[in-house]
């Protein structure tokens, strides 16, 4: 039996195939379209999967959009009327963008796909959530938290899994929303929204949360999990635009520049923003400020999902938890959440956002729907496009690449850790791309965590981002808790997508400082040798030589773009960057020689 999820027209648009309930592909559209959180109707991930399947779409037996969005719809309509005549313009256009495609669903999956309408199915949004994390857990059963901006009326839900059955036990309903204060203020801070929200985050350990009793003003947590914003500082409800309104501004202050520089006096001015400026310190002691803030919005937000997650342990009784929605993926309070609730494993699913929907609402089909028995635990998250050995060497010898093909696995990861240790910024595009928004070392760039000019030497050649965010280390998994606080490491699904930050071990700071963050933590990924053998090696192999089982892995990409999928995306993003080497499968390409030796191919 063969079931295709699909979301789209929200944020992150993505398919997902299932056979037999078990994933054969998962991916996001921006991924082909190289729209970055494209959210068009996602034509290419669907070709993809039903490439992938080796199916024709009249052989999909089901496809399950992941939302109902007539219900969306009516939501749209019954706040725009409440707050009416002030959303006037979210009015207007949401009537163009639902009466022109996005309330025939149906109808486009219908003439897109050219399947009869029996075999299109609709589940909610927040159920497709609470099942994209429970169907993808070990779990036979678990508590279930979803939270994210919004569905179609709810925001957040307190939920249920149990062998084939996903539910939702309570939920909280727009306007009140976890998801879209902090929007609010990403927005305030300078990020954009759906975007920036890993800045906030990022920026919250440089400040002191001295704004927690302000932020306190707009949402109220109560102890049962629920909470409830303080409309009159918002305007996300009337407004395409602007998320939050001058009230937010009497407590706040003025927003953040979104085209000023992000520096503090702890941060330092980073050499890729120029000259530092005469009126350095004050700039610094004003960014200090935004930074106050982000640590209040981050503190309270981690707060209220605490007690979201301690009323789930006390209604359900369960020692194991899946979340699912983009508050998920807020990798700090996770870490929390593990650390400082009764809950003693969690499952997050990797993609957390709405892309991941796709996968929830096949597997909620396929489970709950039709009954059918579990057989998949998301373990990995390779389930992109992948191109062989013809595909990279075609497209080098196309383009007349220098290049060198090392079939030897060890010589090649013998070259790839010499080049790491000796301080090279390599770029290592291996089998199929990462579903969700990390990545894993499958697009990757990688270097040497041990040295502390690294950070600054990856963002000026590559990356050019804000001081304040910290890179990621991936160790392998058997050796993680020698340099990270994560006890029992092997068992936490979450480490392995990139989804825990955790204290790096005091003694370790030294060790790996392009990784530690300035308030002492790590975001850290387990490598495991069955799941990702050719990275696990590479790891180990730098572990031999350095006595450091660690890499900084950053996503491949420059600034602004996705992820790569492609060997030309893979090798334009090289080219266009200052990384050093490039390594595409078997494949090696050096920059210094590409530039010397002509066009030489050897295999
Ligand atoms: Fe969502």
């Amino acid at each position: 039996m063969h079931i295709l999820g699909v979301s789209c027209y929200f944020h992150d648009s993505a398919a997902a195939l299932l056979r037999n309930g078990l994933l054969v592909a998962a991916a996001e559209e921006e991924r082909f379209t190289r729209k970055k959180h494209d959210y068009e109707f996602p034509r290419h991930a669907i070709d993809f999967c039903l490439r992938t399947g080796g199916l024709r779409a009249a052989d999909l037996d089901y496809v399950v959009f992941f939302e109902k969005p007539f219900i969306k719809f009516e939501r749209l309509l019954l706040s725009s009327l409440q707050t009416f005549p002030r959303s006037h313009r979210v009015f207007r256009e949401s009537m163009i963008a639902w009466f022109g495609d996005k309330l025939w669903i149906r109808h486009l999956l219908q003439r897109e796909l050219g399947l009869p309408p029996a075999k299109i199915l609709f589940t909610e949004h927040h159920l497709s959530h609470a099942a994209s994390a429970f169907f993808c857990s070990p779990f036979e059963e678990a508590a279930v938290l979803t939270v994210d901006g919004v569905g179609e009326w709810t925001t957040a839900s307190i939920g249920v899994g149990r062998g084939t059955d996903v539910r939702l036990l309570r939920e909280i309903r727009f306007p009140h929303s976890l998801g879209l204060l902090y929007s609010a203020f990403t927005a305030f801070l300078g990020f954009e929204v759906n975007e920036g929200e890993y800045k906030v985050m990022g920026m919250a350990p440089f400040g002191t949360p001295r704004y927690i009793d302000q932020v306190r003003k707009l949402i109220r947590i109560s102890q049962d999990g629920s909470f409830e914003l303080d409309m009159d500082y918002f305007s996300f409800h009337h407004s395409t635009s602007r998320t939050f309104n001058r009230a937010f501004e009497a407590l706040f202050g003025p927003p953040r520049d979104p085209r000023a520089n992000f520096f503090t006096r702890a941060s330092g001015h980073p050499s890729y923003f120029g000259e530092r400026p005469a009126n350095h310190d004050a700039q610094a002691r004003d960014n200090e400020r935004y930074a106050d803030i982000a640590a209040s919005i981050q503190a309270v937000t981690e707060e209220a999902l605490l007690t979201m997650a301690r009323a789930a342990h006390r209604e359900t009784g369960f020692p194991r938890l899946c979340m699912a929605g983009g508050v998920a993926l807020n990798s700090v309070a996770n870490g929390r959440v593990l650390r400082e609730t009764p809950f003693e494993e969690l499952y997050v699913q990797p993609a957390a956002g709405d892309g991941g929907g796709a996968i929830g609402a096949a597997l909620y089909g396929y489970h709950t729907v039709l009954g059918k028995p579990r057989a998949f635990v998301m373990e990995h998250t390779a389930w992109g496009e992948g191109h062989g050995p013809d595909a990279v060497e075609g497209f080098l010898r196309r383009e007349n690449i220098p290049y060198e093909r090392l079939d030897d696995e060890d010589r090649l990861i013998d070259r790839v850790v010499d080049h790491i240790a000796s301080g090279k910024v390599v770029g290592w595009s291996q089998g199929r791309f990462e579903w969700g928004p990390r990545a894993l070392g499958h697009r990757s760039i990688l270097a040497d965590p041990r040295r502390a000019d690294m950070k600054d030497l990856v963002n000026v050649k590559i990356k050019f981002r804000e001081p304040f965010r910290p890179f990621a280390p991936s160790v392998l998994a058997e050796r993680a808790e020698e340099y990270f606080w994560l006890p029992d490491a092997v068992r936490h699904y979450p480490a392995r997508f990139m989804l825990y930050v955790v204290e790096v071990k005091p003694d370790k700071r030294q060790i790996l400082p392009a990784i530690t963050h300035v308030d002492g933590s790590g975001r850290l990924q387990t490598v495991h040798r069955q799941t990702n053998p050719r990275y696990y090696r590479l790891i180990e192999r730098f572990g031999e030589a350095t006595g450091v089982p660690v890499v900084l892995n950053t996503s491949f990409n420059l600034k602004g773009e996705p992820i790569v999928n492609t060997p030309a995306e893979a090798f334009r993003t090289f080219n266009a960057s200052g990384m050093d080497v490039l390594v595409l499968g078997e494949c090696v390409i050096e920059k210094d020689s590409s530039r010397t030796e002509g066009g030489a191919v050897c295999a």
